[in-house]
C-alpha cells in the first residue's frame, strides 16, 4: 500500500513524501515524486516533516507507581510528542533488575500501544539499585534491554562501576551513567552557589557531577570501552567530555531541554515545581550546555521525563520529589531554541534521532528509501497551554505548566500507520 504525503517542509524545503507500507519510498521536492496508480494522498499542510524522535531517558513509572505514570499513559505522552521510541529506566518497583520485570514491561506495551510508540526497558546496573552487586546482564539482554544504568541512585563505588562498564561491553551493552558523587551532595535542594546561599538552601555543588564523568571516563578509556553520561547540567562536566572526546574516549553525554532552558533563578521564591535532579545550573552553565549540543561534546537530548503527582511536587522544597515531566512538552520547547535561531532545524533530527539512534543500536527514519516510516507533522505557529487538559502524560510537574507556549505535533505515523 503506498501512501503520500504532500505539502510538508523538510529543512524549510517544501517536500513530498511517498512510503509504502512501513518503509520510505522517495522524499523530493514537492509535485515533482511520480506516484504510483493506487496511492492515498494526504495534504501535509506545510506543516513542519519531523522523523520520529527517539527518548533514551525516561521514567515511566509502571511497575509500582502507576499513579504517577503507566506504560499506557507513558507511550500516550511519547506519541503525541514526536517520540516514535522511547526507553525507560529501571527504577520501578519492583526495579527492573530481572527478566520477569523486563518482560512486563514490553508485554504492557505491546498491549496497549501494539504499532508504536515502541519501548525499550534500560536494565539495572546493579541488583535493587543498591550499587552492590551486578545485576544479570546477560539476563537483562536476553529479555530485551538494550541499555544499563544506575540512573537516580549514582554508583559510589569505583570497583562496581568498573565491573558493570565491562558486563555491558560483552552484551554488547552501553552503560547510561547517573554522575554525582553522593558524598558531596546529601540533601540538596537546588545548585551550590551564591544564590543558595541567599535563599538559605542546601546546595549541590557542580564538582560532584564533574568528578564522576572524569572518574568513568578515565575507567572508559582504560578498559577501552564506551560510557555514556546521562543529564549533564554543567559546564564542567561539559569541559571533562570534550577532555576525554579530544584523548579518543568513546564517551558520549545527554543533556534535556530544561538545562537548556532554565537555570536556577527559576527557584526564586521557593519554587518547588522547578526542583530536580541534577539541578537547574547557573545562567553560565546553560550557555555552555548550548554550544556543547551545537557543537557535538553533548551527543543527544533526552527529557529525563519523570512524572509526579502535583502533591508529591507542590509542597516545601525539602520535601518535593525531583523531576519534571516531559514527553509533551520536548518538540514544544526544542523548536522554541530553533526558532530563536540557537539551534539549526537539522540539529534537531540529530539530537533526537540520529545520533540517540547510533548510540543505542536502533533503527531511525533519515527519510532514505527503505528507512522505517516513522515522522511526525508539526505545527510550529500553533498556541497551547499545557495543563491538566492537554498534556496526555500524567504527570503535570513541569515548570511550564500553565504558560503559553507555541508549536504543537499535530499527526504521528508510526511504521507507516497513521496514529494519530
Ligand atoms: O529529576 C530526576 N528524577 N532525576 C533522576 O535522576 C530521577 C528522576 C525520578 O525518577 O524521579
Amino acid at each position: 500500500m503506498y501512501s503520500c504525503i504532500k505539502n510538508v517542509l523538510h529543512l524549510e524545503a517544501l517536500v513530498d513524501l511517498l512510503f509504502q507500507d512501513d518503509r520510505i519510498v522517495a522524499m523530493g521536492p514537492a509535485g515533482h515524486i511520480p506516484l504510483p496508480e493506487s496511492c492515498s494522498v494526504t495534504d501535509g499542510e506545510k506543516l513542519v516533516l519531523m522523523p520520529s524522535f527517539i527518548d533514551a531517558h525516561v521514567h515511566l513509572r509502571e511497575p509500582g507507581f502507576e499513579y504517577k505514570e503507566t506504560i499506557e499513559t507513558g507511550l500516550n505522552a511519547a506519541l503525541h510528542g514526536g517520540f516514535g521510541q522511547v526507553m525507560c529506566m529501571a527504577n520501578t518497583r519492583p526495579v527492573n533488575d530481572n527478566a520477569q520485570v523486563t518482560r512486563f514491561m514490553l508485554e504492557k506495551a505491546r498491549k496497549s500501544h501494539p504499532d508504536g510508540p515502541k519501548l525499550h526497558p534500560i536494565g539495572a546496573a546493579t541488583k535493587n539499585l543498591a550499587g552492590e552487586e551486578l545485576a544479570p546482564v546477560a539476563e537483562l539482554k536476553e529479555a530485551g534491554c538494550v541499555a544499563l544504568s544506575n540512573d537516580g541512585r549514582p554508583l559510589a563505588s569505583t570497583e562496581v562501576m568498573r565491573r558493570i562498564l565491562e558486563y555491558a561491553a560483552d552484551f554488547g551493552l552501553t552503560v547510561i551513567d547517573h554522575c554525582e558523587d553522593p558524598t558531596l551532595a546529601v540533601n540538596w535542594v537546588m545548585n551550590e552557589g551564591e544564590m543558595s546561599g541567599r535563599l538559605g538552601l542546601k546546595g549541590q555543588p557542580v564538582v560532584g557531577e564533574a568528578l564522576q564523568a572524569a572518574r568513568d571516563i578515565m575507567l572508559a578509556e582504560y578498559l577501552r570501552l564506551p560510557v555514556h553520561i546521562a543529564h549533564v547540567s554543567s559546564a564542567l562536566t561539559v569541559d571533562v567530555i570534550k577532555w576525554g572526546k579530544e584523548r579518543g574516549v568513546n564517551v558520549t553525554a545527554e543533556t534535556c531541554p530544561h538545562y537548556l532552558l532554565l537555570d536556577e533563578t527559576s527557584l526564586e521564591g521557593y519554587n518547588a515545581a522547578c526542583k530536580v535532579s541534577p539541578p537547574l545550573r547557573t545562567k553560565a552553565d546553560r550557555d555552555a550546555l548550548l554550544s556543547a549540543i551545537n557543537d557535538g561534546t553533548i551527543d543527544i537530548l533526552v527529557t529525563d521525563h519523570a512524572p509526579h503527582t502535583m502533591h508529591e511536587k507542590m509542597t516545601a522544597l525539602d520535601h518535593a520529589l525531583v523531576g519534571f515531566s516531559g514527553l509533551d512538552l520536548a518538540m514544544t520547547l526544542t523548536w522554541g531554541l530553533v526558532r530563536e535561531n540557537r539551534l539549526a532545524e537539522d540539529a534537531l533530527h540529530r539530537l533526537w534521532c540520529r545520533r540517540p539512534g547510533e548510540i543505542f543500536g536502533l533503527p531511525t527514519n533519515g527519510f532514505a528509501p527503505g528507512d522505517p516510516a516513522d515522522f511526525f507533522l508539526f505545527d510550529p505557529h500553533e498556541p497551547w497551554v499545557p495543563d491538566e487538559k492537554t498534556l496526555y502524560s500524567k504527570g503535570k510537574n513541569t515548570p511550564f505548566y500553565g504558560q503559553e507556549l507555541f508549536g504543537r505535533v499535530k499527526h504521528h505515523w508510526i511504521g507507516g500507520r497513521q496514529l494519530f
